[in-house]
């Protein structure tokens, strides 16, 4: 079984480049089933969730040929199922991105009910809602939902909350839909306005993404087109907090600093200093961590999926902090974990209150999900010793290369899959 093994107390130091944003390619990928024309997609991050729904795209007939490590070219025309059954597209979210996308060129879609983190409860009643206000028929039947329609007719949606994965399954769906679809309450994260960009691309006609209100009119017919996916927020906003955690300077490069303001703003507030570039930033942690409160919000708020990393740190700043997780009910899993290495959190409901302590100790613990994995990952790099990660397989579910990245930034850390390999790792490391 996989694991990082960590020794903890190196700052980390130097430059590290940020991949594709997985929650852009994902739906991206989707979207180029919408064209009979070759997509030529760029800066593809090679994380699991994305080989998986490349797989499964493979199994329902669409060509896709890798022409390198991050770029793929996919080709739809030959499409030969509609129902997408594939046994590992469960367990990934995303799996229901080619509801929108085949509903909308095809007008059916049979796709096996979504998986992916278990952060708490995740519905689909806005997906569902936006598909029938299009004139589908949706239902949920052994474990797939089903969706078909004779015609789909452009509608007024408002949405009830702002969901990144209906807003984007709707705009797919209203794409190729009759006439003018407004989507109100939409989601804004970056990841919508790539979706947004890269259908418009292909021929579709969607205006107002990144804003609250939608509109996208219909077309007939959508073609090939060459394309290149957003910097990863998340990724770029791990290794910044990273950066705070080990009291150390990193540079993340190839970034949108515009999409990192909010945990920017987080990271000045608790001490750190930012320089800016065009396409980079620069966290240098050489002070004393100071306590905050935070608050996790659809975008432009701080990302939930950062919720994880922020309180790592707020576990070592000076005070008391309080995070409020307001989307997702489930994400303070790992606090058990980080618990177990020395830090001072009591949870009520979605509030963290957290007592920061002046460091943490290895421990041996367990990923219960992407970021929080990653986030435990950080508290094992400032730990005082050893600590061995468990369940890595979350974390390479949307971090590519993760231990590579951080030894670049002078972390002891390395991927073992024996006990022997780890008694190898403590003599070499000391
Ligand atoms: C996306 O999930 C991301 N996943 C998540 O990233 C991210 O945490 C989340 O957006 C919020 O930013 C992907 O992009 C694949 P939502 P999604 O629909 O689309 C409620 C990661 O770590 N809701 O915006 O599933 C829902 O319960 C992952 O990379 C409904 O009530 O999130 C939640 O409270 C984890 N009804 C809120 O909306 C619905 O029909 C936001 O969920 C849909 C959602």
């Amino acid at each position: 079984m996989e694991q990082y093994a960590i020794k903890g107390g190196n700052p980390l130091v130097g430059e590290v480049e940020i991949g594709g944003a997985k929650n852009a390619a994902l739906p991206i990928l989707a979207a180029s089933v919408m064209t009979d024309e070759t997509v030529y997609i760029d800066n593809m991050p090679d994380v699991r969730d994305i080989n998986v729904l490349l797989s499964a795209m493979s199994g329902i007939g669409v060509m896709v040929k890798r022409t390198s490590r991050h770029s793929v070219t996919l080709n739809a025309a030959n499409i030969s199922n509609l129902v997408v059954e594939d046994e590992n597209i469960k367990k990934i979210r995303a799996s229901y991105y080619l509801i929108g996308a085949l509903l909308g060129k095809y007008k059916h879609a049979e796709v096996v009910l979504p998986g992916g983190c278990d952060i708490g409860c995740r519905a689909i009643d806005q997906h569902i809602k936006g598909f029938k206000a299009l004139g589908a028929e949706v239902i949920i039947e052994h474990g797939l939902i089903k969706t078909k329609a004779e015609r789909l007719v452009g509608s007024h949606i408002f949405m009830d909350v702002s969901s990144v994965g209906a807003t984007i399954n709707v705009m797919m769906a209203a794409a190729m839909a009759e006439g003018m679809t407004t989507i109100e309450n939409a989601a804004k994260e970056p990841h919508v306005v790539d979706l947004a960009n890269f259908l418009n691309s292909m021929g579709a006609n969607i205006k107002g993404a990144g804003t609250d209100v939608i509109r996208i009119k219909g077309v007939e017919k959508l073609h090939g087109t060459e394309y290149t996916i957003i910097p990863d927020q998340i990724e770029a906003g791990t290794f910044m907090f990273a950066a705070a955690v080990t009291k150390g300077d990193v540079t993340v490069k190839n970034v949108i600093p515009k999409h990192l303001e909010s945990i920017s703003a987080k990271l000045l507030e608790i001490g750190c200093e930012i320089e800016e570039a065009d396409d980079c930033l620069r966290v240098v942690a050489s002070k004393p961590l100071m306590h905050t409160h935070v608050k996790t919000l659809p975008y432009p708020g701080f990302p939930t999926d950062m919720q994880p990393q922020i309180t790592v740190a707020l576990a070592l700043s000076k005070g008391t902090s309080i995070v409020t997780e307001s989307i997702f009910e489930n994400r303070f899993k790992y606090v058990d974990e980080l618990t177990r290495m020395g830090a001072s959190i009591k949870v009520e409901g979605n509030t963290a209150i957290i007592d920061g302590v002046q460091r943490y100790t290895g421990a041996s613990i367990s990923a219960p999900d992407l970021r929080a994995g990653a986030a435990l990952v950080m508290a094992a790099l400032s730990a005082e010793g050893f600590s061995v990660v468990d369940d890595i397989h979350y974390i390479e579910r949307g971090y590519e290369d993760f231990h590579l990245k951080l030894q670049n930034l002078g972390a002891q850390i390395e991927l073992v899959n024996t006990e022997r390999e780890l008694q190898k790792f403590k003599l070499k490391i000391g």
